[in-house]
């Protein structure tokens, strides 16, 4: 009797907690919560049966970089982007800086001073196109060394600014495809982009009139974009949805969406053309029937959603205000961690993945890895004979064997 007395009591508290947190105004985070679902997992069976084509991957620059996002061959070499801000180039097994757009500062934690680039891509004159997701959309122009600032991260576009922009697509033309995966947290909180409703945007910067132009709204983090071989529709990874977008550039459905693939069996991150052989669409996280996403399964529950993330806030912003008088070192660490997405990927199947899509959004391929020699891939670059994977939290580049049925793909990593 005792036990189901105090059991009732601390029922009732747990309520009156939750009701408080969830209620209470003013409390951060200052985001929209509104229910949404995610289509479950497809079966992995026929072309997306598991494999081991992903391990043994050998690791390049083990331990001398964090986090190359996004990598990029162009002319021979290698390109990536890291922590500390930086787009490096791969010469002789060595990284050299090729171009930062942040600020000197003190440590990899001090993300949002050093300035992070993410997605970048080269043009035809070896001009680097680069979404910095602090800073902005950047044009650097490698011949003269000089770099200018297409979209600054304090644009008014439409209304708000953007908070995180993630990817590039460079038409030949000149045209800048950008996602913007929030307007309202930074990459450093992306764990509150999972929890919240989407904010995204996926965006046109005209080179002529040096203005923006919104093309779709309150995506649920907006990240990799891939322009398709003639250039009349544009793919976009939804993230937290686990799906990707088709937009329409020309033709009769120009300026129209569709879903172009849904249902992955994790989040999809940049996206890799190949031509007319479809695209390549590595996995940052997996998931699958039995291993559903917490974010993903509390969609429907936008009050249970507020109430982690304010549990969330209510931990970390303490912390930063802790800081403000006694800056420590530790402290910045803790903060850093907890906001970012690295602290969710501890949850996910240790499955790595990356998908070949034909043009017409089927699976035509599949890549999998479970030796955890690499994980966490939101890149895939195709390069002398081999799949180089990026990722925002390794400490080095995967390399494995292209696999045969890609090695007699023509595949160019620039537009000629
Ligand atoms: C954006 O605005 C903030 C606040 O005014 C300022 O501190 C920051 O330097 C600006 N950043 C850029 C890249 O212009
Ligand atoms: C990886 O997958 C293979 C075949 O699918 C299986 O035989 C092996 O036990 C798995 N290894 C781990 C570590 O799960």
């Amino acid at each position: 009797m005792d036990l189901v007395k105090s059991l009732g009591i601390r029922t009732i508290e747990a309520v009156i907690v939750f009701f408080l947190v969830t209620f209470l105004p003013g409390f951060p985070p200052n985001m929209e919560f509104t229910a949404f679902s995610v289509a479950p997992s497809m079966p992995l069976k026929g072309t997306l049966e598991l494999n081991t084509k992903l391990n043994n991957a050998e690791r390049l620059l083990d331990g001398d970089i964090k986090g190359p996002e996004h990598i990029v061959a162009y002319n021979g070499e290698l390109y990536t982007g890291i922590h500390g801000g930086e787009i490096v180039k791969i010469v002789n097994g060595k990284f050299v800086p090729v171009v930062k757009f942040g600020r000197p500062c003190a440590g990899l934690w001090e993300e949002s001073v050093c300035g992070r680039p993410l997605g970048f891509q080269f043009d035809k004159n070896g001009n680097i196109y680069v979404a910095d997701a602090y800073y902005g959309i950047f044009k650097y122009e490698m011949r003269t060394g000089t770099s200018t600032t297409l979209v600054s991260i304090n644009e008014t576009i439409d209304g708000k600014t953007p908070k995180l922009p993630n990817d590039v697509a460079v038409a030949s033309d000149g045209t800048v495809y950008w996602t913007d995966s929030s307007t309202e947290i930074t990459l450093e909180d992306g764990v509150y982009a999972c929890l919240g409703d989407g904010s995204g945007r996926l965006l046109r910067y005209d080179p002529k009139t040096h203005t923006n132009e919104v093309l779709m709204y309150n995506m649920h983090f907006p990240n990799g974009l891939a322009l398709s071989p003639k250039e009349d529709y544009l793919l976009m990874s939804e993230t937290v949805r686990s799906r990707i977008h088709k937009y329409y550039l020309k033709g009769p459905k120009a300026g129209t969406s569709e879903i172009f693939i849904d249902g992955l069996p994790g989040l999809p991150d940049n996206l890799k053309s190949l031509g007319e052989e479809g695209f390549l669409v590595p996995l940052v996280m997996a998931r699958d029937s039995e291993n559903i996403l917490i974010f993903q399964l509390m969609g429907p529950y936008p009050l249970l959603r507020k109430f982690f993330a304010r549990i969330l806030a209510a931990i970390e912003v303490p912390l930063q205000y802790a800081h403000k008088f006694f800056p420590h070192y530790y402290l910045q660490r803790a903060i850093h961690w907890l906001g970012h997405f690295e602290s969710v990927s501890a949850m996910s199947p240790k499955r790595t993945t990356i998908l070949h899509l034909d043009l017409d959004g089927n699976v035509v391929e599949s890549f999998h890895g479970n030796d955890s020699t690499v994980s966490g891939i939101s890149s895939v670059e195709i390069f002398e004979d081999a799949f180089y994977l990026g990722s925002p939290y390794n400490t080095y580049i995967g390399r494995v064997k292209l696999p045969l049925t890609l090695k007699k793909t023509p595949v160019k990593s620039v537009k000629e």
